[in-house]
């Protein structure tokens, strides 16, 4: 019997659900992949989050289908959330019809895809277009049940909101968020919009766990300061999707729904904020137009 704690759903703008805390795969080698899928959803994890550019979407949705295969009575396709991303070198109507397509072999163990993001908005008006027009079909034909965005800015997310055949609304923006990082304005235009936002990097890459404010704070709630981040971007209302390789840190990563931090210390953490990046940041990235005028 699968007893395991889970995390609550949200509803997507879709209409489908999504676990409010995922796992992150980003550099966890494909050899390794499989068995931390498998072993994430053994906790308790229900969604994971790859990408083509990862190398390791055929890893994960091997460890998946080993869980799947292993209890079939109680583990279940469709109590897990696999998503991946369309890399920004597969562009355009075509390109992305073929990653796609790629994608879901490498996947066909778990038959279809919960999530596939443009992995940030790095191309032009014309291939960004073209890659959502195949995304559109991908939900039509049901291979694909939601699709969502990245690193996408305001810019990148009104262009794509007026695009003359939008069937689709993106359910998702995935974005660097953490309190050092709190894109205030980006996340209120994506709430406005019913866009959900995942944060990745919520633990800031390990760069920030030393914090003196936060060490306080996981001091005072008996927690790590890594749960301190985790359970901040939940109580920001966002999905965080804490990333780790050692398996000893996969149940504390995931033990973060028996706290919730008091509104000071949401504010105190908030007030942290300097638009520091560990990351990359297509956010900025120009529109054709900036393009032009830059010339
Ligand atoms: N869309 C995008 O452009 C984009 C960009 C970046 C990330 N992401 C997604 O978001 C996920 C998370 O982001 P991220 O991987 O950049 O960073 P992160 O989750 O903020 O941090 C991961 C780092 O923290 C360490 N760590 C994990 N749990 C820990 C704990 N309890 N105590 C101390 N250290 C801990 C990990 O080490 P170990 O692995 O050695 O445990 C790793 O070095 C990615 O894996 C990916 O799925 C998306």
């Amino acid at each position: 019997m699968s007893n395991e704690p889970k995390a609550p759903l949200v509803k997507l703008n879709s209409g489908n659900y999504i676990p409010v805390l995922g796992i992150g795969f980003y550099l966890t080698p494909e050899d390794e992949a499989a068995n931390i899928a498998y072993e994430a959803l053994k906790t308790g994890y229900r969604m994971l989050d790859s990408a083509e550019a990862y190398a390791n979407e055929r890893g994960v949705a091997e460890g998946i289908s080993r869980w799947l295969k292993e209890d079939p009575t109680h583990n279940k396709r469709e109590d897990v959330f696999f998503t991946t991303k369309i890399n920004d070198k597969f562009h355009g109507y075509e390109e992305t019809k073929k990653a796609l397509k790629d994608s879901l072999e490498k996947t066909n163990k778990i038959g279809y895809i919960n999530l596939v993001l443009v992995h940030s908005p790095q191309s032009n008006y014309e291939k960004r277009h073209g890659t959502w027009r195949a995304l559109q079909e991908a939900v039509a034909d049901g291979s694909v049940k939601n699709i969502g965005v990245s690193n996408y800015g305001i810019k990148h997310l009104k262009e794509l909101l007026s695009y003359p055949d939008l069937k689709v609304k993106p359910v998702i923006n995935q974005l660097e968020l953490h309190p050092w990082l709190t894109r205030d304005e980006l996340v209120d235009f994506c709430r406005k919009h019913g866009i959900a936002i995942e944060a990745y990097s919520p633990l800031t890459r390990a760069k920030k766990l030393d914090d003196p404010d936060l060490v306080k704070l996981a001091s005072k709630y008996g927690k790590s300061p890594a749960q301190i981040l985790i359970r901040w971007s939940l109580d920001k209302g966002f999905i965080p999707l804490p990333k780790t390789v050692h398996l000893p840190r996969l149940a504390p990563n995931f033990d973060v729904f028996d706290f919730k931090l008091d509104a000071e210390d949401v504010k105190l953490l908030n007030g942290k904020n300097e638009d520091l990046k560990f990351c990359w940041d297509p956010t900025v990235y120009p529109l054709d137009n900036e393009k032009t005028e830059k010339k």
